[in-house]
């Protein structure tokens, strides 16, 4: 079964207390397999222009309300802090937001370790500071349903004065959800408490649900500050926008390069991220790729690290045990559960083939858009960056950084841990090269209908 058709077969209305008929739809459902989309980053020039299409693309955004029922085509709307300037949200709403947001992604970039060739110096135009206002996401499950989406949102923007269409970028992935790289991805996403769906039996708990909806209690017991006035910053979230270059063929040569057979190879590969190709984990598949677990939602995140905790069967360095450590010991304490995050990331570019080469990255043509939500998008982003993606620390691997999505200024190291002595595999280059990115806030259907008003 899908992971939407199993939401589905899993929801419970009697479970539900959140406000899903106010929440943005995105927020809470899950992309399809296959999926098709596309991005746009809009500028805003004249302040109740910008007011009206927000009024009118509201009525375009689905709720969450049937966030689990079939839908062909669905659009999200998220905008910058800067874009809330230009929309003319008063001084005091603006000022009551939190400090990374109110300075943006690019000014955050010593906090995010964006330096080097990943510094928002070297950004795409479109991610330029005070630049992207509004970002429009659509998903889509086919092209037809794609185009009707993007001609009814453009269809607006034409009629709209005073915003300007920057940059638009189109995405998707076929049925086996593949990234860049060549692996299913989205897969272990938190279960959202009070949504409506509980988590299966042998998968993690749910996290408390103001983690991802502002207002609602988070898992400190008591919801995090809101944005004024509360028709604002209810039922929002934030986002965290980065674009990613994916260096295919550097990744794929690396691969070829410490690992003889196509066997090994695959393991290898499988070690960097922590699950095989086809999504099962190395933790429940040590030996072996098994597509079956791998498309099966009712096991395929149902693991934790408790029965290795040396990390022999997946590596603590692994992208995706770095990320969500679960159960795992950590030598700097940390509450995994305020750093869960649901990812909307989004391939685009040619499909994987192990014949892509380095040659072939010059022309950049692959890549990811990684979007997340939760209600402290901007902390948990600049912890990740700090900790979890640009250190070793928390697993006693000294400098050591992520082997997906760390920052490699000179070549780094990946330990694979082995009886009697562990593997250190060196050359670890960048394999995801920043192009640039935004904080985002994802405001409610009442707060984008408050925001087009403008009667403040
Ligand atoms: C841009 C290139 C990236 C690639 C190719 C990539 C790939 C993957 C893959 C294949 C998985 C395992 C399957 C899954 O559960 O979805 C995964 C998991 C994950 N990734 Fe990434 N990722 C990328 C960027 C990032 C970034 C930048 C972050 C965080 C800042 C991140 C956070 C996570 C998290 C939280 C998980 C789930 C861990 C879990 O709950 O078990 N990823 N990623």
């Amino acid at each position: 079964m899908s992971i939407l058709g199993d939401i589905k077969a899993r929801f419970r209305r009697e479970h539900v207390t959140l406000q899903l008929d106010d929440i943005q739809a995105l927020i809470l459902r899950a992309r399809p397999e296959p999926y098709v989309g596309i991005h746009a980053m809009l500028h805003v020039t004249d302040a109740a222009g910008g007011r009206d299409l927000v009024r009118r693309m509201a009525e375009h955004v689905p709720s969450a309300a049937g966030w689990t029922d079939d839908r062909d085509a669905w659009m999200g709307v998220a905008i910058s802090h800067a874009g809330l300037q230009a929309l003319g949200v008063p001084e005091a709403s603006l000022a009551s937001f939190p400090l990374p947001f109110r300075q943006g992604m690019a000014a955050r970039a010593a906090q995010l370790r964006d330096v080097g060739e990943n510094a928002p110096e070297h950004w795409d135009d479109a991610f330029r500071p005070g630049t992207c206002h509004i970002a429009l996401t659509i998903y889509a499950r086919d092209a037809a349903a794609l185009d009707a989406a993007v001609a009814q949102a453009m269809g607006e923007l034409e009629r709209s004065h005073g915003v300007t269409l920057v940059s638009t970028h189109a995405f998707g992935a076929d049925a086996d959800a593949k990234n860049p790289f060549g692996f299913r991805d989205s897969i272990s996403q938190p279960a959202v408490a009070d949504s409506g769906v509980a988590p299966m039996p042998g998968q993690e708990r749910a996290i408390a649900a103001g983690e991802f909806i502002l207002g609602e209690n988070s898992e400190t017991g008591a919801p995090l500050a809101l944005p004024d006035p509360p028709e604002l910053g209810r039922n929002g979230s934030f986002v965290v926008l980065r674009k990613y270059e994916s260096r295919v063929g550097a990744f794929n040569d690396f691969v070829k390069r410490h690992a003889g057979s196509e066997e090994d190879q695959e393991r290898f590969a499988a070690r960097l991220f922590g699950r095989w190709r086809s999504g099962a984990p190395l933790i429940l598949s040590p030996d072996r790729d098994d597509p079956a677990l791998g498309a099966d939602p009712a096991r395929n995140n149902g693991f934790d690290f408790s029965e290795d905790p040396r990390g022999l069967a997946c590596p603590h360095g692994a992208h995706m045990r770095r990320l969500n450590p679960r159960d795992s010991a950590l030598t700097i304490l940390t509450d995994v559960n305020i750093h869960r995050i649901i990812r909307r990331s989004s391939t685009f570019g040619p499909k994987w083939s192990r014949d892509v080469t380095a040659a072939d990255d010059a022309k950049g043509e692959r890549g990811i858009f990684f979007i997340f939500i939760s209600a402290r998008a901007y902390d948990t982003i600049e912890f990740f960056q700090q900790e979890w993606i640009n250190r070793g620390n928390f697993i006693d691997l000294a400098d050591e950084r992520d082997p997906v999505v760390g920052l490699h200024e000179t070549p780094g190291t990946f330990t694979i841990p082995d009886t009697p002595v562990r593997r250190r595999v060196d050359g670890v280059t960048t394999f995801n090269r920043l192009r640039g990115g935004e904080y985002l806030f994802m405001p409610s259907l009442t707060a984008l209908r408050w925001i087009g008003a403008g009667r403040w």
